[in-house]
């Protein structure tokens, strides 16, 4: 276990917007920090930090929590590594465990840095020759070759395995991290990457967790070969030279999305450094959102052949999904961005670019090649392929647009097309926590909300007159809420926030709670007293009423006037179940 004391220590010693910026992007708004939600889809930034409360809430999704949530629920790590690796980026030292569990990745990620320290002394060696002779052949040694760490592997079986123990790196995590293989009679391990050209990988934050080794020779299988999956590398939510790129695409706002190793390289060196690469494989959701932090325009190279074709309007679907708008780029036939470069350069790319369609749009051409719109069963068909995509435009521009498009392809007016699209398919936005919380949405509570409101940020008008109230709160939310909140600010001491937030301990609850903590800010609290007198009153004269009625109801009974007092009963059931 960690102390109480340590934790405490690194919440209040680290910043949450400098933990929080090293994954995305924020900027500042007010006295707030805002950004793209991480944890759900959307287009405006309703992610908010909060540096004096140490919080953060996103106003789409509500999810809340502080700087140690927060690393856990992006990185998917337990409480005390992301802890640890808060203490890290602040220098403060954090007691080790003897659990093995704690830390469990340290020692893959501190084998990876090695790696890459060995195979760049391999390719200034003089074993290394074959490796940097590959490299200026094709075109990349200098500036860019050091940008991008590359190194050579050379023709030995255990060369790095060597070096790797020599440095103290236990062998199991340099398997774990794919650097060595097991021999098979378990006699001991070999290097996974031989004769190959390396390309180091590593996360949006820098840090190495796999390689690229391509052969110098064509002919020799795999001409690729990567690292395994491993608890740090996970091919489809890493792309390729994004942390060298993100501040470029930021700033042209907008990301060049290729899919070979040096496609990226050549981008780079010709001076499209907002350049990222797929390593290969189809895009996948994760790796859109990592680049929609920074800008929500891709231009995606695709290959001009039909396999590069169906890649380009495979991935449609996933950016429509995440609102980001795509434009294709096919090269001319058989070349790839690298080859494209070195024979026609960057003009001619810049050209490329320039010309670039909308995937949509591109899609609806092929799609109308695809059929014969003169039938109507081509043209049932044609129209069914469009919906399918037309039906995932959120912006309702556009969506007339390719509405219009498609329209005139059958020879329709746009607007059958259009009311075609009002049908409510896939019109719901994404994920199941966006919907606003159920104690915003009842308006019968927003008494109950305001005192929240108002005794959260003015704690000195907490009473006991309030305290009644909140125990007379109808929404149970708001109720464990206000208990919860009261607890805390007895004695009018200021709020923590994030205290509050961690103790509800039930994370659609503090999610209820951050979103009134993050309301109290937005300065319409402007006669605090009055506001709260006005409420208190609905909440506990409601609660009297009702009061008053059961007694009349009791003293009519004792009475033996019952059948007046059913009565009653059931008119007080009729009107409090139809509010
Ligand atoms: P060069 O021939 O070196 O220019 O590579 P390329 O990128 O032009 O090759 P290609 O178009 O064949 O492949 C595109 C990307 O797919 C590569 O950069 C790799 O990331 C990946 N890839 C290609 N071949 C293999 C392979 O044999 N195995 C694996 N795992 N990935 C491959
Ligand atoms: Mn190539």
């Amino acid at each position: 276990m960690i102390p109480k004391e340590k934790i405490e220590e690194v919440k209040e010693r680290s910043s949450i917007v400098g933990v929080i910026s090293e994954y995305m992007p924020l900027t500042k708004r007010g006295i707030n920090h805002v950004g793209l939600c991480p944890f759900h889809s959307e287009k405006t930034p309703s992610f908010t930090v909060n540096e004096a409360k140490k919080i953060f809430y996103c106003f789409g999704c509500n999810t809340t929590g502080n700087a140690i949530t927060f690393v856990m629920k992006k990185e998917g790590l337990p409480f005390p590594e992301a802890l640890r690796s808060i203490a890290r980026k602040y220098g403060i030292p954090v007691p080790e465990e003897r659990s093995a569990a704690a830390d469990s990745r340290e020692p893959l990620y501190q084998a990876l840095k090695l790696a890459v320290e060995y195979f760049s002394r391999e390719i200034k060696a003089p074993e290394g020759r074959p490796g940097k002779e590959y490299l200026v052949k094709r075109g990349f040694d200098g500036e860019i070759a050091s940008r991008f760490h590359i190194g050579y592997a050379p023709e030995s079986w255990d060369g790095l395995a060597l070096f790797l123990r020599k440095r103290g790196v236990a062998m199991e995590a340099a398997e774990k991290a794919g650097l060595v293989i097991r021999k098979k009679d378990s006699s001991g391990y070999y290097d996974r990457f031989r004769g190959r050209l390396i390309f180091p990988i590593t996360d949006s934050r820098g840090r190495v967790t796999g390689f690229g080794g391509r052969a110098l020779d064509d002919s020799a299988l795999p001409k690729y070969l990567n690292s395994p999956e491993s608890p740090v590398f996970k091919k489809g939510e890493t792309l390729y030279g994004f942390y060298q790129a993100r501040q470029s695409i930021s700033r042209e706002n907008s990301a060049i999305v290729v899919e070979g190793y040096f496609d990226l390289l050549a981008l780079h060196r010709y001076g499209f450094t907002n350049s990222v690469a797929t390593m290969g494989t189809a895009l996948t959701p994760e790796q859109i959102r990592t680049i929609k932090g920074h800008t929500s325009s891709v231009y995606a190279l695709f290959d001009s052949d039909q396999a590069g074709k169906n890649a380009a309007i495979r991935s449609l679907g996933l950016f429509l999904d995440e609102e980001v708008t795509c434009r294709a780029i096919l090269l001319s036939e058989g070349k790839d961005p690298d080859e494209f470069l070195a024979s026609l350069g960057p003009g001619a790319m810049r050209e490329a670019i320039a010309r670039a369609q909308p995937l949509m749009e591109f899609f609806l051409k092929e799609l109308k090649l695809k059929f014969d719109l003169t039938t109507p069963e081509g043209k049932r068909r044609y129209l069914d392929g469009a919906m399918q995509y037309l039906s995932k435009v959120r912006n309702v521009a556009e969506k007339g647009h390719y509405a219009g498009v498609a329209a005139s392809a059958l020879g329709l007016p746009p607007e059958v097309v259009f009311s075609e699209l009002k049908m409510p398919v896939g019109e719901r936005r994404a994920g199941a926590g966006e919907r606003p919380s159920r104690a915003r949405e009842a308006g019968a509570n927003l008494a109950e909300f305001t005192i929240l409101k108002v005794i959260l940020k003015f704690p000195a008008l907490l009473d006991e007159k309030v305290e009644e109230a909140i125990e007379a709160f109808k929404d149970p939310d708001l109720k464990r809420i206000g208990v919860a909140a009261a607890g805390t600010l007895k004695g009018g001491k200021a709020l923590d926030a994030g205290a509050l937030i961690e103790g509800l301990g039930d994370e659609r609850l503090s999610g209820v709670a951050a979103g009134i903590i993050f309301k109290e800010d937005d300065g319409f609290i402007e006669a605090p007293e009055r506001m709260l007198e006005d409420s208190l009153k609905r909440v506990l004269n409601k609660g009297k009423l009702k009061e008053s009625t059961r007694e009349m109801i009791q003293m009519l009974e004792d009475m033996g006037i019952s059948d007046v007092a059913s009565d009653i009963k059931k008119r007080t059931a009729k009107t409090s179940s139809e509010k």
